[in-house]
């Protein structure tokens, strides 16, 4: 299998799918998130990096993604008018949760039905790996989204609803890395499909399997994306969490229907998760 990827390749399995996404592949650059943002036009974009020096993970931490073993990619969907590019209505920033849930099925999907690799969801989206020592961290998903005022203004009532013009979604796969690809502060929490499996995948299979699930995905109601979410994500673990500025203990009951946590504390109360992280403890 070759060192690099090949965008001819990566170019014509688009094309073969009729994945319409303006397509940039780089050896090399400090973040395919930060480059999509920059990046202006009407088409969609994907932007894959063999390396990237300065990966962006979520709440500022980096992402490590300095070897050529790993998928690291960005998809820019823009929102023009009143609709998506495909006639569906223009997203609100009420539908921001469900784009890092459509990439986590994305890939969760892409990575079973090619190598045979059950991935769990760690809400809202780290992809994980459990093998004996425990969940080990294969996927990351940094989504940004740019937000633009439209007034509707009707016959009878003025409204000012907050659209999305245009939402990029990162997404930091581990395939082909050994365990001396990854610093030593993440050694212990990070693992690849190759270390699960022993096996070595094709990086551009993977990486158009993963755009094409995504771009159904786009176009299917938020209840079927849900349904595929949960079968995946990890609930009735211990977790911790920051609710309102205090650090709480409980365990993940499952989603409500926007995609948000729901946890159950000791005391039989439950609290809904809308953003942030948890910790399994
Ligand atoms: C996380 O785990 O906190 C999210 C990691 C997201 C990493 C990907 S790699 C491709 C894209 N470019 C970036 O700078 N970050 C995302």
């Amino acid at each position: 299998m070759s060192r690099f990827l090949n965008p001819r390749e990566i170019s014509s399995r688009l094309q073969k799918n009729n994945l319409n996404y303006d397509f940039i592949y780089k050896k090399s650059t400090e973040s395919t998130n930060a480059d999509a943002k920059i990046i202006t036009g009407k088409n969609n974009l994907l932007i894959v990096a063999e390396t990237q020096t300065a990966g962006k993970g979520r709440y500022g931490r980096s992402f490590y993604s300095q070897t050529n073993n790993g998928l690291y990619f960005t998809i820019k969907i823009n929102f023009f008018g009143v609709s998506g590019a495909s006639g569906t209505p223009r997203p609100t920033i009420n539908d921001i949760n469900f784009f890092p849930i459509i990439a986590a099925v994305s890939v969760s999907q892409a990575v079973y039905s090619l190598c045979n690799i059950d991935l769990s969801i760690k809400w809202p989206n780290d992809l994980l790996y459990n093998k004996n020592s425990g969940y080990k961290k294969i996927c990351g998903i940094l989504t940004e989204a740019s937000v633009s005022s439209v007034s509707s203004v009707s016959s009878v009532s003025s409204n000012s609803a907050q659209n999305i013009s245009y939402i990029i979604v990162g997404i930091g796969l581990n395939v082909n890395n050994s365990i001396s690809d990854f610093p030593d502060n993440i050694k212990n929490t990070a693992s690849s499909l190759k270390i699960i499996s022993n096996k070595k995948y094709d990086r551009a299979a993977l990486l158009c399997e993963i755009v094409n699930n995504f771009t159904l995905l786009l176009n299917i109601n938020h209840t079927q994306l849900l349904a595929e979410y949960k079968k995946r994500l990890l609930t009735d673990t211990n977790i911790s969490f920051t609710h309102n500025g205090e650090i709480l203990k409980g365990k993940s009951v499952g989603i409500n229907e926007n995609g948000n946590l729901i946890a159950r504390l000791e005391n039989g109360e439950e609290i809904t998760i809308q953003s942030g992280e948890i910790n399994f403890i």
